[in-house]
């Protein structure tokens, strides 16, 4: 079986954004693959953070991944730190990355500027070189994320096939190991729609857990009345009826797609999409409640499971220890053949 991996940061809380560029999509390919999903925790930290917050947020993104329809009975759940080889092929791993390879990196320098030098850590910069060893270490075919990965999805192909280069191969077998390919080179997997859900108080920018405002955002766990509210103020265009794919609406296309998105009518019907034969007409206000009421009705069930999972908290301690077994089964071996092949003495 082919094998998949992603993950989400516990900072802030999870948003549609979150959701229908990765979340949902993992839920189909579990079905497939072999699947590890796990919560990014060690990335939480590349910037101030509260600590007493992070284990809180931690397992509310656990709870929330099998709300959503992760199933353990198909895939594995778990917590970044809970499998130690991460942060050890990190190390490995970092040995072989260019620094040219990291400075490149745009969301390291917009985060970068935002913050400023002095305020910035250095795991800010060697943050992509933990994500491609949360990849490498389980030779992953397939990652499952939105558009804002791609980059670091790319640096981590680079990076396979650079240390694959050099130290894979009949060197490794001259060493008396197996010889052949270090890691899999993984692809990234990017939905052809939700792969970059914009916010709702601008449609330029993208919706993240770290935009000041609320508003810019619909959290899975928003109450009713607080989606009312945000769909209500978000920001809209004075042109007259919707449409879909008008770059000099970025906030149309934004909320058409969401609308697509959360009822499932994407199919194409003659040529047109049903969504915009559906809304051509419609005014803002009209299509505001049908769009506010797609939204709860598809997030209402989420939140149910969501407060059932939560409800018992030695059901997902199981899971995530579960999930780390499983997990660092595959990773240790990994990171031994790493070891062996980079050259250390054996323990
Ligand atoms: P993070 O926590 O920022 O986001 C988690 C997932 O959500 C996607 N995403 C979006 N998709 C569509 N529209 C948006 N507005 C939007 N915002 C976020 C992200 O693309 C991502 O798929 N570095 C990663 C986490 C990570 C990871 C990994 C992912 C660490 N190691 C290994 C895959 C494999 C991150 O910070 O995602």
């Amino acid at each position: 079986k082919k094998r998949v991996v992603s993950g989400v940061q516990p900072t802030g809380s999870v948003h549609l954004g979150n959701y229908l560029g990765a979340i949902r999509n993992w839920v189909s390919l579990q079905n497939t693959y072999e699947t590890f999903f796990f919560i990014v925790d060690l990335h939480a930290i590349t910037l101030p953070y509260d600590a007493p917050q992070l284990s809180k947020a931690t397992r509310s993104t656990a709870a929330l991944y099998l709300a959503c329809g992760v199933d353990t009975s198909k895939a594995s759940v778990f917590v970044q730190s809970h499998v130690r080889a991460h942060v050890e092929l990190m190390w490995l791993l970092s040995s072989a990355t260019p620094l040219g390879w990291l400075n490149k990196m745009i969301q390291f320098k917009e985060k970068s500027r935002k913050a400023g030098d002095e305020n910035v850590g250095v795991a800010l910069l060697t943050y992509p070189v933990l994500m491609a060893s949360d990849i490498l270490l389980y030779q992953s075919d397939l990652v499952p994320v939105g558009e804002d990965q791609k980059q670091h999805l790319e640096l981590t192909r680079e990076l396979a096939e650079r240390v694959n280069y050099l130290y894979g191969g009949r060197k490794w077998k001259k060493m008396g190991g197996k010889g052949g390919a270090l890691f899999k080179v993984p692809e990234a997997l990017i939905p052809p729609t939700g792969a970059r859900v914009m916010s709702l108080t601008d449609g330029l920018s993208k919706m993240s857990k770290s935009a000041p405002s609320d508003q810019s955002r619909i959290n899975l766990l928003d109450p009713k009345d607080v989606i009312a509210n945000k769909i209500k103020r978000c920001k809209t265009d004075s042109f007259p009826g919707l449409e879909l794919d008008n770059p000099g609406r970025p906030e149309c296309n934004n909320l058409l797609s969401i609308y697509q998105l959360v009822t499932g009518k994407t199919k194409e019907r003659f040529f047109v999409q049903e969504v915009a034969l559906e809304c051509q007409d419609m005014n803002w206000g009209t299509f505001k409640t049908v769009l506010t009421d797609a939204l709860i009705e598809h997030l209402h069930p989420i939140q149910v499971r969501y407060d059932e999972i939560t409800s018992d908290p030695v059901y997902l301690d199981n899971v995530l220890s579960e999930g780390a077994r499983k997990a660092a089964d595959i990773a240790d071996t990994t990171l031994r053949n790493v070891y062996q092949a980079m050259g250390f003495l054996r323990r």
